[in-house]
């Protein structure tokens, strides 16, 4: 088994993607040269360069990239190298339409763009097993090369008949039988029984809403069949080369692939990064994605990707303010980052990412970006002895599954307004806010090493997760449990009463008698001050809840928003932000977890990670934080005894 530290080796990998093959080689020789300058040590090659790789079928050009390899080996930069499966070359759709996927109206995505790739196309599988293994073949023992990156952010769907073919195939195994399949999908409602295998389609544009089992299915398929592309090429590669890490890069918290899943297949976990410059909780959003991915990664993780500027995919896109760069990057590796990479090294004078940022942007080596670029690999130098390989510790977990996203997040529900990866943003954000370093946790994982365990909303839990969530209780956990949780079966049926009965038990509710959602901006008050958003419950507890806030005036006059039983709480709305930090705050510190510092100014993040303790100031005015006793300073190399002055968008990494 290989991790991470086999390419770390004691350093952080700091670097990114580097398409040469849109430079002249002139450039390549300034590259190396400002890399070096700048402390990049890595740099992930070939990720789109399929059409050079294989110019024509069964053709191979590798003359350059084995130019490229050396070149990057005698400067000591360690290569990643990818399989540039993500975007077939345009002969592939020319000659092979099947390897074209086909959206739910039927409509082709050509070439001309990229993943227009079909992930159930057997002549595309084929073919990306072939350039694979060559590439395994002939840079396998490549002194440069240190991890494998296989394709580009899986990411694509496909309606079409191949696609079809397979979904039946897994639909078969899944299931066994149609009966099965009718069942699980409640295909009585609507005339929708299938008598025949041959029936059974993804779901393809219907005049009105579609089963939401069928659905969820499709989502399901959609990313065991990637998964099946990606093991593929990592298998192919692994035979070349067992004693290297293999990994793909995820997308932020992307609803199209199960990463916990996924992870389990790879060596290294990575993700690429993007929160926008003038979100300001963009300090925030990272660093639940970066709580995430190390959770994934059950350790350190690796920043794939992130720009050093702005993108070019937004409505309007900002560049970083001087200092933000470093102090998210700095951020990642607080949160477990071994590796601080880019999209990409120098940024692209033709093509659809031009006004993309680069690390080398179209100022130059002299331009404010790169001169930033270079702080940082000193920076990244400097802290890594120290930081590198070392682990973090949480109190706290919070429960995500993307089969309960795919179920909820369907046409058909309640309320259109209730958007999960919101609800699951602001519980993380109280959590942040107040200081609890918090891992994510699949609900079937075992959660006996946690104070406390925070459900946002898991709208479909299993009856193995049900379990676990009242074992977790039973064993002296702390569980707070956010509305519309425990209402679905795996099958997406809605459990009798509309709550999973043992969960109701668990909470003190007699009968969940009606949901109340909430208009966009509308609130609930609630006794004590505290004012829900979004949803409301009309809940009729059973008597046994210890402790209970009741909603004040309007429909759900006196019935309790908030119950709490022992030890498990249940929230049936969404507190507004200083509320629900409150609220958890206050739990967090009944069950022993404790925020990392107390008595920080606003906005000012503390995370330890090993034996260091990093302090990052998000705002733009300098802050004074108090750190009883004499530490040092990692990055001014100064000793700080009891209290510390960042600057604007300041960093201080102290170790005892
Ligand atoms: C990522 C992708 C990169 C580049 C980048 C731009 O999603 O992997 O190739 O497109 O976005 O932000």
């Amino acid at each position: 088994m290989t991790s991470l530290s086999d390419a770390t080796r004691g350093r952080i990998l700091y670097g990114g993607d580097y398409n040469p093959e849109q430079w002249p080689e002139e450039t390549w020789h300034e590259d190396v040269r400002l890399m070096t300058e700048a402390g990049v040590n890595s740099v992930t090659l070939g990720v789109f360069s399929w059409s050079k790789l294989e110019p024509r079928p069964d053709e191979r050009d590798f003359g350059w990239l084995d130019r490229l390899m050396d070149l990057m080996h005698d400067h000591g930069i360690g290569v990643v190298l990818a399989t540039p499966t993500a975007s077939p070359p345009p002969w592939m759709g020319h000659l092979y339409p099947d390897t074209l996927p086909r959206d739910e109206d039927g409509r082709t995505e050509w070439w001309g763009g990229r993943q227009h790739f079909s992930h159930s196309s057997a002549t595309y599988r084929r073919r990306a097993a072939a350039i694979t293994e060559d590439l395994a073949a002939r840079y396998g023992a490549h002194p440069a090369l240190t991890l494998w990156h296989i394709n580009n952010e899986y990411c694509t769907y496909d309606w079409g008949d191949e696609a079809a073919a397979r979904f039946r195939d897994w639909l078969r195994h899944r299931y066994g039988t149609l009966d099965a399949l009718n069942t699980a999908w409640g295909t009585a409602f609507w005339s929708q029984g299938y008598g025949d295998w041959a029936e059974v389609l993804p779901p393809r544009h219907a005049h009105y809403l579609k089963n939401p089992t069928q659905v969820l299915d499709f989502k399901r398929f959609t990313s065991d069949m990637l998964l099946e592309c990606y093991t593929a090429e990592r298998d192919i590669v692994r035979r070349h080369t067992p004693h290297l890490p293999v990994t793909t890069n995820f997308m932020p918290l992307w609803a199209g692939q199960d990463a916990w899943r996924w992870a389990e297949e790879e060596d290294v976990v990575s993700v690429d990064l993007y929160p926008d410059p003038r979100d300001p909780f963009g300090a925030q959003s990272g660093a639940l994605v970066q709580d995430m991915t190390r959770s994934q990664a059950r350790g350190p993780w690796m920043l794939m990707e992130q720009a050093a500027g702005p993108v070019n995919w937004r409505g309007v896109n900002h560049p970083k303010p001087r200092g933000l760069n470093r102090l998210w990057s700095l951020q990642a590796v607080a949160r477990g980052a071994d590796a601080v990479c880019y999209f990409q090294w120098r940024q692209s004078r033709q093509g659809a990412e031009k006004f993309h940022s680069g690390m080398v942007g179209h100022a130059g080596a002299r331009g404010r970006t790169y001169q930033e670029v270079k702080q940082l690999g000193a920076d990244l130098a400097r802290i890594a002895p120290h930081a590198a390989g070392a682990p973090l510790r949480a109190d706290v977990a919070v429960l995500h599954d993307w089969h309960s996203w795919w179920a909820g997040d369907q046409e058909g529900r309640p309320s259109r307004a209730v958007d999960y990866p919101q609800v699951l943003g602001a519980w993380h954000r109280a959590l942040w806010q107040s200081r609890l370093t918090t891992d994510f946790a699949h609900p079937e994982h075992d959660l006996s090493g946690y104070r406390l365990v925070v459900v946002p909303q898991l709208y479909l839990l299993t009856d193995t997760a049900v379990d676990n969530l009242l074992a977790y209780v039973l064993g002296g956990g702390t569980l707070v449990c956010g509305f519309l949780t425990g209402v679905a079966d795996e099958d997406d049926r809605v459990r009798p009463g509309g709550m999973d009965a043992r969960l109701r038990e668990l909470f003190g509710i007699r009968t969940l008698h009606e949901w109340w959602p909430l208009e966009p901006g509308e609130t609930a008050a609630c006794e004590g001050g505290l004012r829900g958003t979004l949803w409301s419950e009309e809940l009729e507890p059973d008597g046994t809840a210890d402790e209970t806030v009741p909603y004040k005036g309007g429909e759900l006059d006196g019935l309790p928003a908030v119950l709490r039983k022992g030890r498990a709480w249940y929230v049936s709305t969404l507190p507004e932000p200083e509320a629900l930090r409150a609220l958890l705050a206050r739990v967090a510190a009944g069950a022993g977890a404790r925020p990392v510092l107390d008595g920080l100014p606003d906005g000012v993040e503390a995370v330890r990670r090993g034996e260091l303790l990093f302090l990052l100031n998000h705002g733009r005015e300098p802050v004074t934080v108090d750190v009883p006793g004499t530490r040092h300073d990692l990055l001014t190399e100064t000793a700080v005894t009891d209290r510390i002055t960042l600057g604007r968008y300041g960093v201080a990494v102290l170790k005892p």
